[in-house]
């Protein structure tokens, strides 16, 4: 007999969509299984006004295939130059959820990013003020910071003196990737949580460089070692409502990422539901997943949980899924767990 579960429709707390043809290819991806996603600011160039952030999102229903009923959460990428009234009334019109901080030059088109959390206090402050949440990509840039330690100095000197600073900003900490992170997230008192992707409880470090180099398992903040992945793991099917999926699936054409200076981004939108039932299956936590996916986003964003749900059915097969999904600009390859998956949305 085939095992089932129903589970209430997941959400996307951190999503790139990117624009145009790119947009119309990846967006049914993830419209098909999620109910709502937040949408990365990140394009070039960035999303920064209300305005911006307007645009953006009717470019996206346009692109949305006709009676879906997806809802993209918009965001307004920080800048050192954010206007704190823009922000503010984007907020209170109900255009944006969030506002999203990169460290300049962290990440892929990160270039317009804050310098220096100074510069941006006094909008961080009106966004305490108003309860608008921050997301973080949580890294910093310093030439002389070791790749692998970077979220972890992030904690330290960012991170933990902001909200000492400012205890009421509510914050997402993004796609964390070390127990430190993990660990720091359960011992906050309030105003924070993070999101954890779907390839980081899969992947770590050796899966990308041992036994040949594998661009596709290339993101930023890097997958760490062993031990990280397996607090990852913990977290995510703990039940900790703090813990939550943000998939950071992050679209690149195949010659983008097989090149001598390959791109960052894995893109996981198509088969992360059942990259999760298997995850949260083999953890003995399938109970888990429905508040992982579903139900801890929402709470700590303050929104209603999706009305609709999501079934998922265990077949004796693995499930088929595309190798790469077509774009006009080229394939996009789709993440590979390195194993069979079994579990299918239906
Ligand atoms: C993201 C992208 O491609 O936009 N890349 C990534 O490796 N995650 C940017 C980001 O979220 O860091
Ligand atoms: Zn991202």
């Amino acid at each position: 007999m085939s095992q089932t579960i129903t589970i209430t429709r997941p959400d996307d707390w951190h999503l790139h969509l990117r624009d145009d043809e790119m947009l119309r290819a990846v967006l049914p991806e993830t419209a098909r299984h999620f109910g709502r996603a937040i949408i990365m600011p990140n394009l070039v160039p960035p999303v920064v006004t209300a305005n911006d952030a307007a645009a953006y999102r009717a470019r996206i229903m346009d692109a949305l295939p006709i009676g879906d009923d997806f809802q993209p959460l918009m965001t307004l990428y920080l800048t050192d130059k954010t206007n704190a009234v823009d922000v503010a009334a984007a907020y209170a019109e109900g255009l944006i959820t969030a506002v999203k901080l990169y460290p300049a030059g962290a990440t892929t088109n990160s270039d317009s990013g804050v310098t220096d959390i100074k510069h941006v206090m006094p909008v961080l402050e009106e966004m305490a003020a108003i309860g608008c949440p921050l997301c973080i990509h949580g890294e910093v840039t310093g030439a002389d910071i070791d790749i692998f330690d970077r979220e972890s100095v992030f904690i330290d000197t960012v991170l933990d003196p902001l909200r000492r600073a400012l205890p009421e900003l509510k914050i997402i900490s993004e796609h964390i990737t070390t127990k430190t992170a993990a660990d720091y997230v359960m011992a906050a008192d309030k105003n924070l949580a993070a999101t954890i992707t779907t390839h980081h409880l899969i992947i770590n470090r050796n899966h990308i460089l041992v036994g040949g180099i594998k661009p596709h398992y290339y993101c930023l903040p890097i997958a760490k070692r062993e031990h990280h992945r397996i607090a990852l793991r913990k977290a995510a099917t703990s039940g900790d409502a703090r813990f939550f999926l943000g998939t950071d699936s992050a679209p690149h054409t195949d010659p983008n990422k097989e090149s001598a200076c390959g791109c960052a981004g894995v893109f996981s939108a198509t088969n992360t539901m059942s990259c999760l039932a298997h995850v949260f299956e083999e953890d003995g936590a399938l109970d888990k997943l429905e508040g992982f996916a579903s139900l801890n986003g929402p709470a700590y964003y303050g929104l209603q949980p999706n009305r609709a749900k999501l079934m998922l059915v265990k077949s004796s097969t693995p499930v088929e899924y595309p190798v790469s999904i077509e774009t006009r600009d080229g394939p996009v390859t789709v993440f590979d767990p390195g194993y069979p998956l079994f579990w299918r949305v239906v």
